[in-house]
């Protein structure tokens, strides 16, 4: 019995792997041509308002995925100094919070994004660690599965002294049915920590908040198909629906200081649909780049039939 048990080497699985839906970019271009109508004449559209109201009007069981980076009620007016930023380049008209305390304001988003959420959909929600309890207080009683707590760990935190420097933000992963979510496993060993460096780009007019496209795609890539619609109650800078579109995903959203109407016009205009798209079976690693971690890989190859 022993001697028929197939011996382990190490690396050869992650050779073996393969995405589980890979799409060519025709087939993807032609997934997003379809998808043209996909939420009618809302598709691609950000509303400017209050998305507590305007996620109301959305039909029950319609969007693929979500991504959501709410404003964070601590007070934090976007223009701060805290990042080194020119404060002249950043937009007035943060909102931050509202007119009723954090606790209810997550708790009636979240509820409406379980129930716009279809059976396979997925939800990121990003947050800081000061309301992280009410926002997994809302996600529990919303209904939602919770199936990851990511961190996300960014450089250079705010300079503290009598404390630790906080440099990461929580990523809540949830989905409405844990047997029918789609998931893209691209990677190989997909962990729950993700360094990615926040952008800061010198003289461009922006929100006092962006995430980084490479997060923003990352999360497209794992739980979303070409034509897909994603959605944003809080765009801020625009960067869910550029990213969508650079990926050939559909989007649809909110942003209450309408000041940002110009911004996310210019950016979507000079974006092009597909334009960092890419088969993800694509992006394995190759055997040479295995290799050096796994050496004996080269001869296993090339005894292969
Ligand atoms: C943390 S920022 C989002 C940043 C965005 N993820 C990006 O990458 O640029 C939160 C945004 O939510 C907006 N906001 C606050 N309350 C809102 C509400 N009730 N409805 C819609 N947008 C709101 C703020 O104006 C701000 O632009």
């Amino acid at each position: 019995m022993d001697s028929k048990r197939r011996k382990y080497i190490s690396g050869l699985a992650q050779l073996n792997f393969n995405v589980p839906y890979s799409y060519s970019r025709d087939l993807a271009e032609r997934m997003y041509n379809e998808s043209m109508n996909v939420f009618g004449s809302l598709t691609d559209k950000i509303q400017y308002e209050d998305a507590l109201k305007g996620m109301k009007a959305i039909p029950d069981n319609s969007v693929d995925l979500i991504i959501a980076d709410p404003p964070f009620g601590i007070g934090f007016d976007g223009k701060k100094s805290n990042y080194n930023r020119n404060e002249v380049l950043i937009k007035d008209g943060y909102k931050e919070i509202l007119d009723m305390p954090y606790d209810v304001f997550s708790k009636t988003w979240i509820s409406e994004t379980y129930r716009i959420m279809k059976e396979t959909g997925s939800a990121y929600i990003i947050s800081g660690w000061n309301n992280l309890d009410k926002i997994l207080n809302a996600i529990s009683s919303s209904g939602l599965k919770t199936i990851n707590h990511i961190i996300w760990k960014y450089q250079f935190g705010v300079y503290t002294k009598r404390r630790f420097v906080t440099s990461h933000y929580h990523i809540l992963f949830a989905v409405k049915n844990e047997k029918k979510y789609f998931f893209n496993r691209f990677e190989f060993y997909p962990e729950d920590v993700w360094e990615i460096k926040r952008e800061y780009s010198k003289g461009i007019e922006k929100n006092g908040t962006k995430l980084p496209i490479a997060l923003v795609e990352k999360i497209i890539n794992f739980s979303s198909k070409p034509g897909d619609l994603v959605f944003d109650p809080f765009m801020g800078n625009g960067t869910t629906a550029v990213c969508a579109k650079k990926l050939f995903r559909r989007f649809y959203g909110f942003e209450i200081n309408g000041i940002m109407r110009e911004i996310h016009e210019k950016k979507l205009s000079t974006t092009t649909p597909g334009e960092d798209y890419m088969d993800l079976n694509l992006t394995k690693p190759s055997i040479e780049e295995l290799s050096k971690k796994y050496p004996h890989l080269k001869k296993i190859k090339k005894d292969l039939p």
